[in-house]
C-alpha cells in the first residue's frame, strides 16, 4: 500500500500573533492544509492519507475536509505528537495498528505547510521510495553556505556544489523505517529531528528527489505573503 502522512501537528510559533496554527490560515480561498491535502487526493496511487494535527484541531480538520474535499474514506485525521518526529512516529504506529506492516508498503511524509508540492514530486517520491527504500526532496543550495559553530566567526565555507536544501516529501519503505525507529537508543532518539537522519545514522542510503523552488515551507508571515503571490501567479 501507499500511505501519505500530512504532518500538521505543529503550532506555528514562528508565525506569531495568532492562536490558529499556520496550516489552518487561509491561502487564497481555502486553508493552507486543504491545498496540501488536495495534492495527495488527486494522486490515485495513494491508498490512505493520514493527517496528523494537534488534538484540539482534529474536529476542525475533519470539518474542513468535508467542506472542501467532501466525504471520503481515503483520509483519516489523528493526533500528532509533541515534536515533528513524534508526529511521524504516530503515523507509523497508526499504520501498524490498522493495516499491519508488510515488506513493500511505503509512506510519503509531507509538511502540511508546503502547499505547492507538485504531482511530479509526489510521483518521483513514490518511485524512489519503492526502488531505494528512502528518499528526500531537495533543491541545490543557491546561497553560499557558511558554517559557524559559535555564531560569531566562520568555521568553514563548504563547496556549494555538494549542498542542497531539504524540502519535503521524505518517503520511506515503512518496514525499514519502523525497524530503524524501534532500534534507536534513547540518546539517538533525542538527537533525531529528521526521519532521513535516522537512515543516515544507520548507514542506509537516502536518495535525492529533485524538488522545486516554489515548494516553499510557510514558516514566517512573509512566507504566507509569498505563497499568496505564487498562488495568484498560477491562477493568472
Ligand atoms: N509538525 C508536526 N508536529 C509537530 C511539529 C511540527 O506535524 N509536533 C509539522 C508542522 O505542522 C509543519 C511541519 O511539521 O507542517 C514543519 O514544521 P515547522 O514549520 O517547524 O512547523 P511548526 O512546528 O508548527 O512551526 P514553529 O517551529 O514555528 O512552531
Amino acid at each position: 500500500m501507499i500511505f501519505a502522512a500530512i504532518l500538521a501537528g505543529g503550532i506555528g510559533s514562528r508565525m506569531g500573533g495568532t492562536d490558529t496554527p499556520k496550516q489552518f490560515l487561509d491561502l487564497g480561498d481555502k486553508p493552507v492544509i486543504i491545498h496540501t491535502i488536495e495534492k495527495f487526493v488527486i494522486n490515485n496511487k495513494i491508498d490512505k492519507i493520514i493527517v496528523l494535527t494537534p488534538q484540539n484541531f482534529i474536529n476542525h480538520t475533519n470539518h474542513l475536509i468535508n467542506e472542501y474535499i467532501g466525504e471520503t474514506e481515503n483520509i483519516v485525521v489523528i493526533e500528532g505528537g509533541e515534536t515533528r518526529n513524534d508526529t511521524l512516529i504516530n503515523s507509523i504506529n497508526y499504520i501498524d495498528e490498522h493495516f499491519g506492516i508488510d515488506d513493500d508498503s511505503i509512506i510519503i511524509t509531507h509538511d502540511s505547510v508546503r502547499p505547492f508540492v507538485t504531482h511530479r514530486i509526489i510521483e518521483d517520491n513514490i518511485e524512489a521510495a519503492k526502488r531505494y527504500g528512502a528518499c528526500d526532496t531537495v533543491v541545490p543550495a543557491t546561497d553560499t553556505i557558511v558554517e559557524s559553530i559559535n555564531a560569531r566567526t566562520i568555521e568553514s565555507i563548504p563547496v556549494r556544489d555538494y549542498y542542497y536544501q531539504g524540502q519535503t516529501p521524505q518517503s520511506f519503505n515503512i518496514k525499514k523505517l519502523f525497524n530503524l525507529i524501534n532500534g534507536l537508543t534513547e540518546a539517538e532518539s533525542n538527537i533525531l529531528t529528521d526521519a532521513c537522519k535516522i537512515f543516515i545514522l544507520k548507514d542506509e542510503d537516502v536518495y535525492l528527489v529533485e524538488g522545486e523552488v516554489t515548494n516553499i515551507k510557510i514558516t514566517y508571515p512573509y512566507d504566507l505573503k509569498l505563497a499568496n503571490t505564487i498562488l495568484e501567479d498560477r491562477n493568472d
